[in-house]
């Protein structure tokens, strides 16, 4: 479209790691919440998406986080998480150090040429050893600045809250430095399904993420085979949002189903051709499936 409408957006920042390295903690911190008190086993299975505000330099600076579970069994969320972002935060505990899963997280990153900044959490505990997860990591090519190298190291405790200012920081830093993040919010919305689920009182319950044009309540949209008109938005706090632009994430009310985390959305002229796309995708994907299963 015409660049002279485009705005500056948010960076989105996927959060990826070790199982339990700390990754929701240090989200909960950021914006003074709990989530890691509900999950069940502390173990995160889905994909969260917040954002929270910080001020760097004396301005406001808006930052979206995608939560992503560290368990080995959800690879593909993890690589689905790296392919949407702009920036990746690898989060190391000091106390551990790197893992398998803290190795394919970077990975990932790396291969969605994605910029790292690596989050040495934990550093609160007695046996923290912070320089050995730099030393461990550089082996892996990410070399710290200040050891010559051009990856940003910053060491946190989730726990204490120490130092969440320095990581912000370093994540407004990187996005300024390598990024060119802009998006014209003056057109149809259009984004991705980062999460999905049936609500028994609010029916399907759908984590989208803007990622060009305002998306707004009554706006009709189509999310893979689900459909519907936008009854009600929510940010990560439960209130209500009227409209989402570039980079937020909102909770969406009104589909006709549950679409599939990754799938695409975008916004149609009504609820008519919402349906019909819908539709059309849906039998589109059946006849998908049966030539497969004839194979
Ligand atoms: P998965 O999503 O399951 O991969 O785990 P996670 O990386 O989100 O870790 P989570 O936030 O669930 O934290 C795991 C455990 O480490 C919890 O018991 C946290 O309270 C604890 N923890 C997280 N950060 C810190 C920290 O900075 N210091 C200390 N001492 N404990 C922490
Ligand atoms: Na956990
Ligand atoms: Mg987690």
């Amino acid at each position: 479209g015409d660049e002279s409408e485009w705005q500056v957006r948010p960076p989105v920042v996927t959060v990826m790691g070790h199982v339990d390295h700390g990754k929701t903690k240090l989200l909960d911190a950021l914006r003074n919440a709990n989530v890691v008190a509900g999950e069940a086993g502390g173990i995160t299975q889905h994909i969260g998406a917040y954002q929270v505000a910080t001020e760097v330099d004396g301005s406001e600076r808006k930052i979206t986080f995608i939560d992503t579970p560290g368990h080995e069994a959800f690879t593909a969320m993890r690589a689905r998480g790296s392919q949407s972002s702009d920036i990746a935060v690898l989060v190391v505990a000091a106390d551990d150090g790197v893992m398998p899963q803290t190795v394919e997280a970077l990975n990932h990153a790396k291969a969605a040429g994605v910029p790292i900044v690596v989050a040495v959490n934990k550093i609160d505990k007695p046996e923290a050893d912070p320089t050995k997860v730099r030393g461990q990591l550089t082996e892996y090519g990410l070399v710290p600045e200040e050891y010559g190298g051009d990856t940003m190291f910053v060491d946190v405790s989730a726990k204490s809250g120490l130092n969440l200012e320095g990581l912000l920081e370093a994540i407004v830093l990187t996005a300024d430095a390598s990024l060119d993040l802009r998006a014209n919010p003056n057109q149809d919305a259009q984004g991705l399904v980062i999460e999905a689920h049936l609500d028994r009182g609010r029916g399907p319950v759908a984590t989208i993420l803007v990622q060009r044009g305002t998306l707004r309540v009554g706006d009709s949209i189509v999310a893979g085979p689900a459909y519907g008109r936008v009854r009600a938005m929510l940010d990560e706090y439960g209130n209500e949002l009227d409209e989402a632009t570039p980079s937020r994430p909102a909770m969406v009310l009104g589909l006709s189903a549950v679409p599939g985390a990754g799938q695409n959305f975008i916004v149609v002229e009504d609820d008519r051709m919402a349906r019909q796309i819908a539709e059309k995708r849906e039998s589109r994907e059946r006849a998908a499936m049966q030539a497969k299963r004839r194979v």
